[in-house]
């Protein structure tokens, strides 16, 4: 969508607040031995209690209210009966509905002991993410996002996950722009323009370049030997630095 009036800032500022409040909490209370429903049910009740629906339930009918991917599942995995391991490698991505608004947020951690390599990982997704909103500003082409990303992997020495894309969010989960690469496509013309509500959310991987869909018809992984990490936040383009929702 793109911010027509001052009250689609506020609806959007308040559902960015719950779900940057659950994934918070979520991470907070994910510990060894906690099954991955365990951790879903928390941010359930969070959201519910905030009066948000998950979009992923509402959008897709997401056997879940939030996605967790853990080691070599990247994306959209399903919480379910799998306890989590010292050591593991978890990602939580929340989005939701409130009044007809949705923001998407989600952030990967490791659960201790941490190793130096996925600790590298999950700081250069962070930088990645960080470089991209650096440069996401209206009258810029929308391939800068792509090329941002792509330039903090190379020199972390990581791969990117190609066919799991940023995308324009707001007055549903994904809207346009559908498709944001995380990588530099020189043909894309499209430019950022004022006001675009969109999400930023780069995967870096340990090697892989993208991802397959598992037997459950959901989630997304990488073959097994590597992993990936993701950041996203939900924003509005501006003539400066993005309005961070998230
Ligand atoms: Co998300
Ligand atoms: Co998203």
């Amino acid at each position: 969508m793109s911010i027509e009036k001052e009250s689609d800032i506020i609806a959007l500022k308040r559902i960015g607040k719950i779900v940057a409040e659950t994934l918070d909490l979520m991470r907070r209370e994910a510990k060894p031995g906690m099954t991955t429903r365990e951790l879903d049910l928390i941010g359930a009740a969070f959201l519910n209690s905030h009066g948000a629906r998950s979009a992923p339930q509402l959008c897709y009918n997401f056997p879940g209210a939030t996605c967790i991917s853990v080691n070599h599942e990247a994306a959209h995995g399903i919480p379910g009966s799998r306890a989590l391991e010292p050591g593991d490698l978890v990602n939580v991505d929340v989005s939701a509905e409130l009044d007809g608004y949705y923001a998407d947020t989600g952030a990967s951690f490791v659960l201790d002991p941490v190793s130096p390599a996925l600790r590298d990982l999950c700081d250069a997704t962070q930088e990645a993410l960080a470089a991209a909103m650096k440069v996401a500003r209206a009258g810029v082409k929308l391939n800068e996002i792509g090329r941002a990303v792509e330039k903090v992997a190379k020199d972390r020495g990581y791969t990117i996950i190609k066919n799991l894309c940023s995308h324009g969010v707001g007055r549903s989960l994904h809207e346009e722009p559908r498709v944001i690469p995380s990588f530099y496509d020189p043909r894309d013309t499209r430019m950022l323009t004022k006001n675009l509500v969109i999400t930023i959310e780069p995967f870096l991987s340990t090697g892989a370049w993208s991802v397959s869909e598992a037997k459950d018809g959901w989630t997304l992984q990488t073959p097994p030997q590597f992993r990936s990490a993701q950041y996203e936040h939900s924003m509005i383009i501006t003539d400066g630095d993005p309005i961070v929702l998230t």
